[in-house]
């Protein structure tokens, strides 16, 4: 800790690679608690202090953060050089600020969900969660705030990644080389400096520690990463459930439907309306169907002084109060005049999560947290006033400290009130808005987009910059929600909306209908064709998602993931990988029936016609409308499942796993019941797949399982791309025979009840 009249400057080393920065311009460092941070206990203990002539360093085995005396700089970097220089660090009265010196190249990724250029260099954005509608560049081209607040960026240079996160939920700024190129400037209106910075050197190590930090996305049920049906609103019991049938009657798969606001009687949270006659019997009857009911939980509770929650609300004392502390605040939503539940206070919070039950009780499965910035109809800046009183556990706090992480405490009540009132299930919860964090709780979507192709295109740099801002699970209104889509919109974004990790079309009141069907025969036919792709690929999803729960490694993945010393994959915004080896490239044009890709490091197969493309070239991918380009990485193993038209309504009897053959690959197949949490006492299969070799000669290992689940797997089909129509192929040693696989034509083998390892070899 150095000291000074300015205030205090305190550095740790969590880790070989984490260091912690802390500044106040007081005497002492505030004792509020993080809202984002987890994971205080590191291990980097070991870390050496230097006291030098001209500097003060701190050096882990492999790192070392430099604070140079004579200008107070402070360099983070490695004996390879410096990732993180600061150059200024202070207060300008009350509000910090920071300057960190840009390298020509660097770029900037990560800050959770923001408009624009998918590399961030060259932005101002403000954390300040907003709602937005129609969030669009196109629209608000200087767009700063949107709904949810991530200050956590990736830095890439020449390959080698670094992070940064200030943890502060007040209103940050922050000008990435806009003004002047080479500076980046943080500045926050209130609260400390607190920032924690990554060594990578690669992006999966800083986001692997960020995940730590900050909270990994604890697996979710298998039911959410189906196809899910919305509209605002399905404005009846019996609207609803004429959907569900049609999606059975048609055979499109689908897993939950979504009781958007008039399902309430009058908005009143947690309640249904005459339209919607004895709830729990429509959900149960849905249920029956395979679908899973979600509904919304707007925070304003309605002014209503017959309204149950609002009575015990104010009889509790859980709402947010005006300035004088006196009265509870009121503002506008859509219920009209409403309180705000104070989710910064734990009993406020427990109140609420018992509140939920209500709406448990009546079977509905998924939480959908919206308005949660907290949007404010009644102000023009939208949101609670500033000086409104938050009573969280460490004193009274005024909004304006704490705005940002008020969606994320929300979301974590709902969760906790999921839990409640069903322990032995995984929660769904759905959040708007949120902090750095919010992962433990919800999945997010992006709000208010547009049925526009600029605002389609825009959508993949948002996930993907989510995605690697320690949320995963991800996702936006496919086929937009303002405006009316058309029909080429919505199959082009249903076509890629399938590989994103959360599947949900979703549209504004008035808008025309999006339902899989909405748009024709042949929209209906190509967009069932995705929606059966996503339900057998589901295997491989769930995998990515137990890997994201282990060590937050998106399931959409930036190119630069895999790729970071490649300039051009780095540049890359409008492609995406799911897992490692599967690559989307949306077609994101009007009219568009072809597309240049880029294909990184590798050897890849076109998926739809198996041509091979050497990596490191752009290629142009032709794709009339029923196709989406997808190629596939040589030594990649895939597994797939047979279609199911809901989560759980068949068995796994058979995994197929793809191979397409040529590389190395390997696999970690994740398998579970999919819904309970007992795969928190080891219930669950966990099996290693390695691939080597050429297109001639090659390997395939499954390892034995580990972890206690009896898997309905019993027979293992492994089918071959690229190799010619009868390799030879053997079994642990023994010849065994390839047939011809049933769905594809191409050359597969069986594995009955393999009960332990196994190889196959081919030549
Ligand atoms: C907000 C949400 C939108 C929802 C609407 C009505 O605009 O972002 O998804 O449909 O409110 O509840």
């Amino acid at each position: 800790m150095l000291r000074s009249p300015n205030g205090l400057l305190e550095f740790t080393a969590l880790d070989r690679d984490v260091f912690r920065v802390r500044a106040t311009s007081k005497k002492r460092f505030s004792n509020n608690p993080s809202f984002a941070v987890v994971e205080s206990e590191w291990t980097g203990r070991d870390a050496r202090v230097v006291s030098l002539k001209k500097s003060i360093q701190l050096r882990s085995d492999v790192s070392g953060l430099v604070v140079r005396l004579e200008d107070g700089k402070i360099q983070l970097g490695n004996d390879s050089g410096g990732a993180i220089s600061i150059d200024k660090i202070g207060f300008t009265g009350k509000a910090p600020r920071l300057e960190l010196r840009l390298e020509e190249d660097e770029h900037i990724f990560g800050l959770g969900e923001t408009t624009g250029a998918f590399n961030k260099r060259g932005l101002i954005r403000t954390f300040w969660n907003t709602d937005v509608l129609g969030h669009s560049p196109a629209i608000h081209p200087g767009m700063g705030s949107l709904y949810l607040s991530i200050p956590f960026a990736i830095t890439l240079r020449d390959g080698v990644a670094a992070g940064l996160f200030w943890d502060n939920p007040a209103r940050q700024r922050w000008d990435m080389g806009s003004t002047d190129f080479d500076l980046w400037k943080l500045a926050a209106d209130s609260g400390e400096i607190d920032l924690y910075l990554f060594l990578g050197p690669t992006v999966e190590n800083v986001v692997n520690n960020f995940g730590r930090l900050t909270g990994r996305t604890p697996l979710p049920p298998q039911w959410a990463l189906g196809y899910h049906q919305c509209r605002y609103s399905y404005r009846s019991g019996a609207e609803v459930e004429a959907v569900a049938r049609t999606m059975r009657k048609k055979k499109i798969p689908c897993d939950a439907i979504y009781l958007d606001i008039h399902h309430m009687d009058g908005c009143r949270v947690f309640t249904f309306g005459k339209a919607f006659p004895r709830p729990a019997e429509l959900v149960s009857r849905l249920a029956r169907k395979g679908f899973k009911s979600v509904a919304i939980v707007d925070p304003g509770v309605k002014n209503d002084p017959k309204f149950g929650v609002q009575k015990r609300g104010i009889k509790a004392g859980v709402f947010v109060k005006e300035p004088t502390g006196k009265r509870d605040f009121v503002g506008v939503v859509w219920p009209g005049k409403s309180r705000f539940p104070d989710f910064l206070n734990a009993d406020a919070r427990q109140w609420w999560a018992k509140e939920q039950g209500a709406l448990s009780r009546k079977g509905i499965a998924g939480f959908w947290n919206d308005m949660n910035e907290p949007a404010n109809f009644a102000r023009p800046d939208k949101t609670l006033d500033p000086r409104a009183r938050h009573r969280t556990g460490h004193g009274v706090r005024s909004h304006v400290e704490v705005h940002n992480v008020y969606g994320s405490l929300m979301a974590q009540a709902s969760r906790d009130g999921a839990l409640k009132a069903n322990p032995n299930q995984r929660p769904f919860i759905i959040t708007r808005a949120g902090y750095a964090g919010v992962q433990r709780d919800a999945m997010v979507w992006t709000g208010d987009n547009s049925s526009t192709w600029q605002h389609f295109e825009d959508s993949i740099q948002m996930l993907l910059n989510l995605s690697v801002s320690g949320v995963p699970f991800c996702g936006c209104d496919v086929g937009g929600f303002l405006d009316n889509c058309t029909s080429e919109l919505f199959v082009r974004w249903m076509q890629c909306g399938a590989f994103t990790p959360f599947f949900r079309s979703h549209t504004n009141i008035g808008t025309v209908r999006q339902e899989p069907w909405s748009f024709g025969p042949e929209a209906e036919e190509i967009v069932r064709h995705y929606i059966e792709m996503r339900s057998r690929l589901q295997p491989y999803l769930y995998s990515l998602f137990a890997e994201a729960a282990r060590c937050s490694a998106p399931v959409m993945r930036p190119l630069f993931w895999h790729h970071a010393d490649d300039l051009q994959a780095v540049d890359t915004g409008d492609q995406f990988l799911l897992g490692r080896d599967l690559m989307i490239a949306p077609i994101l044009k009007q009219g568009g029936t072809a597309r240049s890709v880029y294909l990184p490091e590798g050897t890849w197969y076109d998926y739809w016609g198996g041509g091979l493309v050497e990596g490191r070239q752009h290629v142009l991918a032709h794709a009339p409308l029923q196709f989406v380009p997808l190629f596939v990485r040589a030594g990649a193993v895939i597994p797939f499942r047979d279609l199911q038209q809901f989560a759980g309504e068949k068995p796994m009897d058979e995994v197929t796993l793809n191979h397409w053959v040529g590389g190395m690959g390997s696999f970690e197949f994740y398998d579970d019941d999919g819904q309970s949490n007992e795969f928190e006492n080891g219930c669950c299969a966990k099996r290693t797949i390695l691939a080597s070799g050429s297109r001639d000669v090659g390997k395939l290992r499954v390892s034995n399982q580990t972890g206690t689940y009896e898997s309905p797997t019993k027979t293992w089909r492994v089918v071959f791309h690229g190799l010619p129509q009868h390799p030879r192929v053997k079994l642990d040693g023994r010849s065994i025979r390839c047939l011809s696989d049933p769905g594809t034509g191409l050359p597969s083998c069986e594995i009955k009840h393999p009960a332990g390892a196994f190889e196959l070899a081919w030549d």
